[in-house]
């Protein structure tokens, strides 16, 4: 694997490598890299001639400092984890190498309804925080595919829309890999690893909750559905963000499984410090 460090030398690798048959799979991440973003790897190098990783905690997404200064870095492990799954490059830039002229931002992205609900209500200013970053990266990175966790559904539909709106839907195609869980259904996260004993202790609560939905969908209806595993999170000393039964498209919320053909329920809790989401497909 090649360590990259400058935007420039990783556009002059991408260049080097391009010919007509040359695919690049692309797999942004925030490092603390786990089983989850392995087989958005594995993913990638199944289907391109190259696979490209970044690591960078961007600063812009962060709503809350407390968030940003606390998030897990073990770029050791990281590198011995993209090392033996076969990743050709890793991109680790620095913050000023992704932001040279600071954080203030020159383009708004128009992202529609989908960056105000859900995790954009709880979280003022994070989606247009990943698109800064997400839209630098694809300019440097130049990717034909790339590969995001369903983990962040919401992100992978902004990040889609972001795609969209900068007319790049032909050249860069999205593939969205399936969340990967603990054996007691946690979704992992690199967040888990801020979980103390305890917490880790009721953190597959929030699967639980998301199953009861999935396993009760024919009797009872999505408004029902909510109250009930909500109830069931809060019981445990969750304090919930958000429990939303929603259509998988364009996530707005549905009242009535028939306003959807294919239905996901997505959460957003606080187990003490640690804010965790998942989501689960229910059609
Ligand atoms: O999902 C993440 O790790 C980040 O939001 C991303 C897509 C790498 C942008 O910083």
């Amino acid at each position: 694997m090649i360590l990259i460090k400058k935007a420039q030398i990783l556009q002059n690798w991408v260049k080097d490598q391009r010919n007509n048959s040359t695919k690049i799979g692309f797999v942004p991440t925030m490092g603390a890299l786990h089983k989850g973003h392995i087989s958005l790897i594995e993913a990638s190098k199944k289907m391109n001639t190259y696979t490209v990783c970044s690591v960078f905690v961007n600063p812009t997404q962060f709503n809350d400092p407390t968030d940003f200064d606390k998030y897990p870095v073990t770029i050791e492990n990281d590198i011995q984890l993209l090392e033996a799954a076969g990743c050709d490059i890793l991109f680790l830039p620095s913050v000023n190498e992704m932001y040279p002229n600071g954080f203030s931002q020159n383009q708004k992205y128009n992202l529609g309804n989908i960056e105000s609900i859900l995790e954009g209500k709880f979280r003022a200013g994070h989606y247009q925080g990943v698109c800064m970053i997400v839209h630098r990266l694809l300019d440097i990175v130049q990717p034909d595919n790339l590969y995001l966790g369903q983990k962040d559904l919401q992100q992978c539909i902004v990040i889609s829309k972001l795609i969209d709106t900068l007319g790049l839907n032909e050249k860069i195609k999205v593939t969205i890999c399936p969340t990967l869980r603990e054996i007691d259904g946690l979704a992992m996260s690199s967040r888990n690893m801020r979980l103390t004993k305890e917490e880790r202790k009721l953190a597959p609560s929030i699967y639980a909750a998301l199953l009861f939905i999935k396993n009760n969908m024919e009797e009872k209806q999505p408004p029902e559905l909510k109250k009930i595993s909500s109830k069931m999170l809060k019981d445990k000393g969750f304090k919930v963000d958000y429990l939303e039964i929603a259509d998988f498209s364009n996530l707005s919320s549905i009242n009535n499984w028939k306003e959807s053909k294919k239905a996901v329920v997505l959460v957003a809790a606080y187990n003490n410090e640690i804010r965790l989401i998942d989501n689960l497909l229910l059609s």
